[in-house]
């Protein structure tokens, strides 16, 4: 098989799950089971691949920081998907049943607390500046999903408002992971500037692939069951295409806009957005940004890691899981 983003820093990869699994070492064994929950199911570890990514193409020789930082993002990423979870009465994660529903939503909700705290453990054993990246990423996550939550079920939100909305929630802290692996590198800072906008931009095009991939994926290969989105009444970029698709737009534009749908209502309105051409132009509004983000690693010295940020590039808007 050819080198998939990762193959590079495989043995990183496997010590930043060691390190977050001694991070969630707790008395009650019931929290440390609903970590290892999340945890152990898998995960794409696409936020701290790319924070040991930037720091090795920035020239970083001793990844220990960097390992410990890498997994201070995953937790606080972990932590966010079980309360995004129950946000969205989402069923099944990583191929799981989601913490809520086997763990009950009280306990899930204090698990992710706990989460976001190990996460904040791991990067305040580091200096202000890396510090407040991390809690600047996570203030740009809640102010993502405000933004989102005043615009759910009301059609006719602006491309404008998405892109912030997914640079909020997701981009804003994947581009923090990128410029925090490049800072721990020492690297200059027109380098740590590259690596954050490179961040940012594969930040925005993964967001939309997301929102791709709630429309036409397979849960075999997501893990995760499509049409919450729109049975959320969730903006995103497909559903906002689609409402202003000439043919299927007020139809859809109803569907989203109902406090309560069923299930038929949420297959008819995938099957109506999958037979026009909504899902090819959001593909394409993912290649660019991802492009854009290549552009950005032009002045990164050559190496290996380098080679591993482009096909990641390539990966978020490609993948199928
Ligand atoms: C899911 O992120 C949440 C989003 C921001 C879309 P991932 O697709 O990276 O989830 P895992 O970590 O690989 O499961
Ligand atoms: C992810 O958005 C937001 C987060 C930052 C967790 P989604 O709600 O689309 O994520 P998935 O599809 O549930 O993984
Ligand atoms: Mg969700
Ligand atoms: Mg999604």
């Amino acid at each position: 098989m050819g080198q998939t983003w990762d193959s590079v820093i495989k043995e990183q990869l496997l010590r930043v799950n060691e390190t977050m699994e001694s991070s969630i070492a707790s008395n009650q064994a019931e929290l440390t089971e609903i970590c290892r929950h999340i945890l152990d199911s898998g995960g794409k570890r696409m936020r701290p691949g790319i924070c040991i990514l930037s720091f090795l193409a920035s020239g970083g020789v001793d990844s220990e920081k960097a390992i410990k930082m890498a997994a201070a993002f995953e937790l606080i990423h972990s932590a966010t998907l079980i309360h995004d979870d129950i946000n969205d009465d989402s069923q099944l994660r990583r191929g799981r049943m989601t913490a809520h529903r086997k763990f009950t939503v009280p306990k899930a909700i204090i698990a992710g607390d706990y989460l976001f705290v190990q996460g904040f453990r791991l990067g305040g054993t580091m200096d202000e500046a890396i510090v407040n990246s991390i809690a600047d990423a996570c203030n740009a996550m809640a102010e993502g999903e405000f933004i989102q939550s005043d615009h759910e079920r009301k059609a006719g939100t602006p491309i404008d408002v998405y892109r912030k909305i997914i640079e909020g929630k997701t981009a804003m802290p994947i581009a923090a992971g990128a410029r925090v692996g490049a800072y721990l590198a020492d690297g200059d800072s027109y380098i740590i500037e590259a690596l954050g906008e490179y961040g940012l931009n594969i930040g925005l095009a993964f967001q939309i692939a997301d929102d791709i991939l709630d429309v036409e994926g397979e849960e075999e290969s997501t893990g995760k069951a499509p049409g919450i989105d729109i049975h959320e009444g969730k903006p995103t970029l497909p559903l906002i295409m689609a409402m202003e698709d000439e043919v299927i737009g007020s139809r859809i534009s109803e569907i989203f806009s109902l406090r309560v749908k069923t299930d038929d209502e949420v297959q008819e309105a995938l099957e109506l957005i999958r037979s026009r051409d909504v899902l090819q132009r959001c593909k394409q509004y993912a290649r660019d940004y991802a492009h854009e983000a290549k552009d950005f690693l032009v002045g990164i010295p050559d190496s290996k890691y380098r080679d591993s940020l482009i096909i990641l590039a390539d990966y978020v808007v490609e993948r199928n899981l």
